[in-house]
């Protein structure tokens, strides 16, 4: 399978130098980013091509991994799937506008391409997707992060937001990946609470799901990634597993 990727930052090189040296039948080939010399440095790491015009790549790879910005989804999803092929979405806040969400679809559908979003930096979505049409009666999400990680200087709880998931996107829309994945995944707008707590230094991620099924609780207390501690270093982990999955004959837990 032979993957071209948008945006070579903190996730990119989680994901390449874990994956590259492997040589498990993955052939992440081809890099792109705004920033030329990250694509650079990373193609000359995996023995790849760094290009400077996106569409240079479409006609050589499989697949296109995103992890650059929301913006770049907007950008180049509809690029990458008229032409049939598979994309993984990470930036996956870009995803809650349901008019381009329709729109992604639909195109993908037309042209016989996948759109797989990876569970990022949570635990539980399996579960989450089990019961989503299963008498789900409620889910909600608390994220705690720390005051360096917003850039604040406070030393008591502060919450930061508290509302639903299409609104937390409009105010957050660089932190709101995990609210997006959930809510895409039980296809419902999820209760959110963001709260900057002087107490954790990891992002903090509690969901909470009740239904017919019973009720489920997961907390995950995240790493960031050395290069951007914005970034959940599971993100990373969950985009290298799905990369995998790809080419396995028995998948569980999915
Ligand atoms: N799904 C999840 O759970 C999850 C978790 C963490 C981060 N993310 C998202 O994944 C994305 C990447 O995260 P990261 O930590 O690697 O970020 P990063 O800032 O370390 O790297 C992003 C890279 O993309 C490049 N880039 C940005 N916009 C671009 C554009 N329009 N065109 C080309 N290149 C562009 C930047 O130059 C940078 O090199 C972000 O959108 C982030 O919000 C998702």
């Amino acid at each position: 399978m032979k993957v071209g990727i948008i945006g070579c930052g903190a996730i990119a090189n989680i994901i390449v130098t874990s994956v590259v040296p492997e040589k498990n039948g993955i052939d992440i080939a081809y890099f792109f980013d705004k920033d030329i010399e990250r694509a650079e440095n990373l193609a000359s790491f995996a023995d790849g091509v760094a290009v400077l015009d996106f569409d240079d790549m479409l006609d050589d790879v499989d697949l296109i991994l995103e992890c650059a910005a929301p913006v770049s989804v907007r950008e180049y999803a509809p690029r990458v799937l008229e032409k049939g092929i598979d994309m993984i979405i990470m930036s996956i806040g870009a995803l809650m506008d349901t008019k381009f969400y329709g729109e992604m679809e639909k195109l993908a559908k037309e042209h016989g391409a996948k759109i797989h979003l990876p569970s990022g930096a949570i635990v539980g979505l399996d579960g989450i997707k089990a019961v989503a049409k299963f008498g789900l009666k409620e889910v909600s999400l608390v994220t705690r992060k720390s005051p360096k990680s917003l850039g604040k200087d406070i030393d008591t709880e502060e919450v930061l937001f508290e509302g639903k998931a299409s609104e937390a996107v409009k105010e957050f829309p660089l932190n709101i990946n995990v609210a997006a994945t959930i809510s895409i995944a039980c296809q419902r707008d999820i209760d959110v609470k963001i709260i900057v707590d002087p107490n954790v230094d990891r992002n903090v991620h509690e969901i909470t799901a009740k239904g017919d099924f019973g009720e489920f609780k997961t907390t995950t207390m995240n790493y960031p990634c050395a290069t951007n501690p914005k970034t959940s270093m599971l993100a990373a982990l969950s985009a290298i597993r799905l990369l995998k999955s790809f080419n396995e004959t028995i998948s569980v837990g999915m």
